[in-house]
């Protein structure tokens, strides 16, 4: 164990450790526990930042923050994302090291107090809990679980100019003046919030990698669905292109790309096949195009602000009217280019320019509304 006495007059918390969940009400008690002991001796504050999760996770921290006030919660309401509850943890402290691990006990708690120990001592900016380095593990991953990490691993390694050997882990420690030069550019999308720090960070980060064996699960279920590879490719798209054009203007619009085919098949399969007209034909399209459209986008571009139940109906009925006039849009501008320059190419292309941003920017507004509590 690191000698950690002299750190104990400290009057804010050294060290705050920054603990993202969905669903892990079984697990916080757990974590709690084991935290409180490996820190023992350390001034020190524990930010839990929790999505709302239905399972009363929320409650269950509280009820422990009764008995111990360093343990703090930040609720969030109509919102989800693993990286931005990361950052907003982040930013809830005035600790000058900031940690943060996951609640499902998959992270080994006992490495925190080396990772103070090696910021503090050695000039480091960062030290990184790592399965890759040699003595760490996967743990007991499924085989195609595994190979999903290390294509991800291996395209974000083109993105940051480090050798890391774990770019994907969520278990790290750093100081918070790495975390307050770039929070601004952080794109906070999906899950891959080291790496979102490292592409992001103006200077290469010194760091440091410490081996450690990724356990098995406990208890709860992994949130880690089909939606998290778009949104890992999202954030490298986002870091790629720069932070003028908002990643889900990104997916809005390589969704209405999408679209074209959906439109092209329809029209085919009712001009050519049933014998439509083609105005019936191209209105059929257009109506499906538009739906499937919908649907993906909330599904993806969308994913954490997801429309259900009715909300869906009126989402639709929104999102078809809005393109409806976007559509319209495209055609004007396109035709008003195309008459006074006659370069069809560049008309067309203006035209959807247009019709994209107005659909875009109509549909975040109306169709997936903020909550208002958000
Ligand atoms: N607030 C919040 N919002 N927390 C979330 C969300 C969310 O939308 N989604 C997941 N979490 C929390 C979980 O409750 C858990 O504490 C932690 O984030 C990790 O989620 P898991 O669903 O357990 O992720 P995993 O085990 O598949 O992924 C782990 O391994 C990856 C390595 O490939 C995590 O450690 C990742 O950070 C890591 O990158
Ligand atoms: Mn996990």
């Amino acid at each position: 164990m690191p000698d950690l006495t002299s750190l104990t007059d400290c009057q804010t918390p050294i060290v705050a450790v920054v603990i993202p969940t969905f669903n892990e009400v079984e697990n916080v008690p757990v974590l709690v526990d084991r935290l409180q002991s490996v820190l023992r001796g350390l001034n020190w504050e524990l930010i839990f930042v929790d999505d709302d999760s239905p399972d009363g996770t929320a409650a269950r921290v509280r009820a422990i923050a009764c008995q111990d006030p360093r343990v703090r919660l930040i609720q969030r309401i109509g919102r989800r994302g693993l990286s931005s509850a990361c950052i907003e943890g982040m930013l809830a402290t005035s600790a000058p090291y900031i940690a943060v691990i996951d609640a499902d006990l998959q992270h080994d708690e006992s490495l925190l107090p080396t990772m103070l120990e090696k910021l503090r001592k050695e000039p480091l900016d960062m030290v990184i809990g790592s399965r890759y380095v040699a003595g760490g593990e996967v743990g007991d991953w499924d085989a195609q679980r595994a190979s999903m990490s290390r294509v991800a691993t291996r395209i974000g390694l083109h993105l940051i100019k480090a050798d890391l050997k774990d770019p994907m882990s969520g278990f790290f420690m750093l100081r918070a003046e790495v975390l307050q030069e770039c929070m601004r550019e952080l794109s906070g999308v999906g899950y891959k919030i080291l790496l979102d720090l490292f592409a992001t960070y103006p200077r290469p980060l010194r760091f440091l990698e410490l081996p450690y064996q990724f356990r098995a699960r406990q208890s709860g279920e992994s949130k880690l669905d089909e939606a998290v590879l778009w949104e890992y490719l999202l954030m490298l798209i986002q870091k790629w292109v720069g932070p003028m054009i908002p990643a889900r203007f990104i997916a809005f619009s390589l969704i209405g790309g999408s679209g074209v085919f959906v439109h092209m098949l329809v029209l085919w399969l009712s001009f050519k096949g049933l014998g439509t007209s083609f105005l019936v034909g191209q209105s059929a399209a257009a109506l499906v195009a538009m739906t499937t459209n919908f649907f993906l986008n909330n599904l993806f571009t969308y994913s954490d602000m997801r429309l259900r139940g009715w909300d869906m109906l009126r989402g639709w009925l929104s999102f078809v009217a809005a393109c409806s006039v976007g559509a319209l849009a495209n055609v004007g501008i396109a035709s008003w280019i195309f008459q006074t320059h006659s370069l069809w190419v560049l008309s067309a292309l203006a035209g959807i320019l247009v019709g994209a941003v107005w659909n875009y920017a109509v549909t975040a507004v109306y169709t997936w509304k903020r909550p208002k509590a958000a």
